[in-house]
Formats: structure tokens, C-alpha cells, sequence
């Protein structure tokens, strides 16, 4: 008989100073599909967000309104929108850099964005073609227009732990970049390990810091890749810290082809395996996304990362 059918993860929790819900914010479809070498047919990307939705997601990152010659995976942003079936409940955020993805993005009826932002000058160059401080001068019209139609902004900030140019990073400048994306109007700020190097000392040292300076940690949410094996423990530091928006993708999709050595985010799966023990609502069908992971991973050629998916997947 299979795990699921004997009833575990037995559910031990809810356990003291965590939790008692997490919100997942599901990026398989963006952060995940970003990085695929070949581009997904907006088929394919349909299905996915559908059968996401299915399996009791909410929230649900459909896709970036950049430049497509700098990420041609998604540049059917535009075709995806206008073929998606939104189930009432779900919010579908995109990613926007600038005023003119901002202007795709509101064409195509989107009420939720994400800037994004990098703690370091470095990656702000490679990723966004701007200096560290102009990124900030870049988002400003972006955020502020966004807000006053009444779209909800989220701010990412890459490189929180560790960059592949500049190695160690202050976690002063972390807050520092951090507090000008929330100064700007953004409501929730996600705090990226783009190439998957923090440990779970260093996301308690971080997440102490922002809630040092007087940012709520309501208003975080953390986004770990999984490069070294870190993520999930990194997930469960934050949610002892109280962080309750965790990001995560289907299977373990993903990475950032601006980003050397970046791989794939944290699994969902892997993700609502160990919530599950400790007791926290998220409502996800595990099984349900599961085997849309394992048909996505047909799609794409080759087995998910998840180690869950590879143990209930068969
Ligand atoms: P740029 O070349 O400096 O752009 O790129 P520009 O402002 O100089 O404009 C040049 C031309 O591009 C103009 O056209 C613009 O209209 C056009 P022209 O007048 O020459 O004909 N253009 C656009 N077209 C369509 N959509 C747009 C757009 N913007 C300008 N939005 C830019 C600057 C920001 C656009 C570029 O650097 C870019 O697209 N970068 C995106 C990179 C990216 O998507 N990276 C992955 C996402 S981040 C990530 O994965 C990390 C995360 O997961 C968190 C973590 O893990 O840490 C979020
Ligand atoms: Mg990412």
C-alpha cells in the first residue's frame, strides 16, 4: 500500500510560534518555465495553470511581461492571457520590469504584479540592465501607477544571501533594497535565494533584520531555490520566524536564465509534504498536483526534481 493510502505524513503539528496557514505562492509557471530550454506551447501552459487551479492553488505567477528577446520562453505572455480560463478565487500575478510591461500587462487585464529587484548592483546589471539604484528609478512609475488603478504590487528581491559575482551579502543592503521596494508601495516583499546558497542560520539572520528595522514580517515572503539541498530547511527557518507566504513550484521547476548556477525553485510537493506534518492548512491536493507534475515532466522530457514527486509519482 502507498504512503497516501496509510495516511502519512501523519500530521503532528500545529507546532508553537509557527503557522497555523501558509499561503503558496506557486511560481512553476513562471520562474519555472522561464528557464525551460525549449519554449512550452501555450497549450501546454494552459493546461498547467488549469489543473494548478484544480488542485487548490490560489495563487497562481502565470507569466512576465519583459522583453521577449531576454526571456522568449514567455513571450506569449499576451496570447496566455487572453486564453486563460481565471477561476473565480485565483489570482494570476505577472512579473513587470517597466512602464511598457506595465501598459502589456494592464491590456490584458491583470489586477496583480511583481517588480523585481536585486539586492546587489551586479545581478540588477545583468538582470535588468540597470544600476543598482536605477532598478528603484525604473519601478517607481511602475508601482505607483500600478497602485492607483487598484492593482495589487509585490517586490522581489534577488540575491538576498549570496551573489555569483559578489559572493557574501550584507544583509543591511538586503534591507536596505528591501525598504526602498516597500517605500515605493509595494504591499509584500519576497526575499530571493536565486542560486539556492543560504542555510537556514543565514535566512534567520535575514528575516531578524527586517523585522529589526520595523518591517512586519506579515508583509514577507521567502523564495528559495533549491541548488544545494537547502531550500526546504531554509522554508521551515522562516515559518519558525513566522513568515507565512512561502513561493514554491510545481515539481521544482525552475531557475533564472540571468542567473549562473541558479536551479530550481523549492518543490511544491516537497513543500506541502512537510506543512502537512507540521500540522499547517494550505489547501493543496497533494495527489492532485503530483500527477500534474508527473504529466508535466512527460511534456518536458525528463523527470521532476521533487523528491516527493519521484516517491508518489511512480
Ligand atoms: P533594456 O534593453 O534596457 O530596455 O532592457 P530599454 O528600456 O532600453 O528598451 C529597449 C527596447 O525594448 C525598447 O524598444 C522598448 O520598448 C523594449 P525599441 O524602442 O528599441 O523598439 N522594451 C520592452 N518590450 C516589451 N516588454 C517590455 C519591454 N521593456 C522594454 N517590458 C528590461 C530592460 C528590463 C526590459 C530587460 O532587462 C528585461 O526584460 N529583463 C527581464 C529579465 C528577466 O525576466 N529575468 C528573469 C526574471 S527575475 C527572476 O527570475 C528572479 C526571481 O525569481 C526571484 C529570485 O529567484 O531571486 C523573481
Ligand atoms: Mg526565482
Amino acid at each position: 500500500m502507498g504512503a497516501r493510502e496509510l495516511g502519512l505524513p501523519e500530521r503532528v503539528g500545529p507546532v508553537t510560534g509557527m503557522p497555523r496557514q501558509v499561503t503558496i505562492w506557486e511560481v512553476g509557471p513562471r520562474d519555472g518555465l522561464q528557464n525551460e530550454a525549449t519554449t512550452v506551447p501555450v497549450e501546454v501552459k494552459l493546461e498547467f495553470l488549469d489543473r494548478l487551479a484544480a488542485a487548490g492553488l490560489t495563487t497562481l505567477e502565470a507569466t512576465s511581461f519583459v522583453h521577449p528577446k531576454w526571456v522568449p520562453q514567455l513571450a506569449d505572455a499576451e496570447e496566455l492571457l487572453e486564453r486563460l480560463r481565471r477561476v473565480a478565487g485565483v489570482r494570476y500575478p505577472v512579473l513587470v520590469p517597466n512602464e511598457r510591461g506595465l501598459d502589456r500587462a494592464l491590456a490584458a487585464g491583470v489586477r496583480h504584479i511583481a517588480v523585481f529587484g536585486s539586492a546587489t548592483q551586479s545581478f540588477a546589471e545583468r538582470n535588468l540592465n540597470r544600476g543598482f539604484d536605477e532598478q528603484f528609478a525604473m519601478f517607481e512609475p511602475v508601482v505607483s501607477r500600478a497602485r492607483s488603478e487598484g492593482v495589487d504590487v509585490r517586490g522581489y528581491l534577488s540575491m538576498c544571501f549570496g551573489d555569483p559575482w559578489e559572493g557574501v551579502v550584507d544583509p543591511a543592503q538586503v534591507v536596505r533594497a528591501g525598504r526602498n521596494l516597500l517605500d515605493l508601495g509595494c504591499t509584500q516583499l519576497s526575499l530571493g535565494d536565486t542560486i539556492g546558497v543560504a542555510t537556514p542560520a543565514g535566512v534567520e539572520r535575514l528575516v531578524t533584520a527586517f523585522t529589526s528595522a520595523g518591517i512586519d514580517v506579515a508583509g514577507l515572503a521567502v523564495h528559495f531555490h533549491d541548488t544545494y539541498g537547502q531550500a526546504l530547511a531554509n522554508t521551515c527557518a522562516a515559518l519558525r520566524l513566522g513568515v507565512s507566504t512561502v513561493d514554491s513550484s510545481a515539481g521544482g521547476l525552475g531557475g533564472c536564465p540571468y542567473a549562473e548556477s541558479a536551479t530550481g525553485n523549492l518543490a511544491t510537493e516537497d513543500l506541502v509534504w512537510m506543512l502537512d506534518g507540521l500540522g499547517i492548512d494550505h489547501g493543496v491536493d497533494l495527489d492532485a498536483l503530483v500527477a500534474t507534475s508527473t504529466w508535466l515532466a512527460g511534456r518536458l522530457g525528463r523527470p521532476s526534481p521533487s523528491r516527493v514527486v519521484r516517491a508518489l509519482g511512480g
